[in-house]
């Protein structure tokens, strides 16, 4: 009697920490499972039109994932963190649609429609910050 009582509290405590382990090992994954760890999106995982214009007109110089890069000995700047995260709207569409070498202009490649919808990416998607048609 007493032994059955004994291996069914065994059993009780075991079961406590093979749930405790779970919900660790859940709590981690959750946490690691996040591809950058940051507010923006994966470009290269996006399906968006904006992340096509991206791919096909800046990733060679601001890099495949907008982290900014190397190219023929220039920092090209990340379009995630740093000044681009403290420009405004209308700032971000001069430097795309007026270029400032070495950048070239965009204002002939692309529709002003799509300027403004590289600006919204950038901000909201890349920089995660707050995006409003109506804001400066
Ligand atoms: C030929 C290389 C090149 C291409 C292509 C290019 N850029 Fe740039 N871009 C640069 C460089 C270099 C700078 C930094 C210019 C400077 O000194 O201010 C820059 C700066 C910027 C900035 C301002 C960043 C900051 O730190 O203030 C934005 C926004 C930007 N680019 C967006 C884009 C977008 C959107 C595209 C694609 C439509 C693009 N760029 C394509 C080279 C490029």
């Amino acid at each position: 009697m007493r032994g059955l009582k004994c291996s069914a509290a065994s059993f009780a405590l075991k079961l406590k920490i093979i749930l405790v382990i779970v919900s660790i090992a859940i709590g981690l994954f959750a946490c690691t499972s996040g591809k950058t760890g940051r507010s923006g999106i994966v470009i290269a995982d996006s399906s968006s039109y904006e992340a096509s214009i991206y791919r096909q007109n800046c990733a060679i110089c601001h890099g495949a994932e907008a982290n900014g890069k190397m190219v023929d000995g220039t920092m090209v700047p990340s379009l995630r963190f740093g000044d681009a995260a403290k420009k405004s709207k209308e700032e971000i569409f001069q430097q795309i649609a007026h270029g400032k070498l070495p950048m070239p202009s965009f204002e002939n490649q692309l529709s002003e429609k799509e300027m403004q919808q590289m600006v919204r990416f950038i901000i909201e998607d890349l920089q995660g910050r707050k995006y409003s048609k109506n804001s400066k």
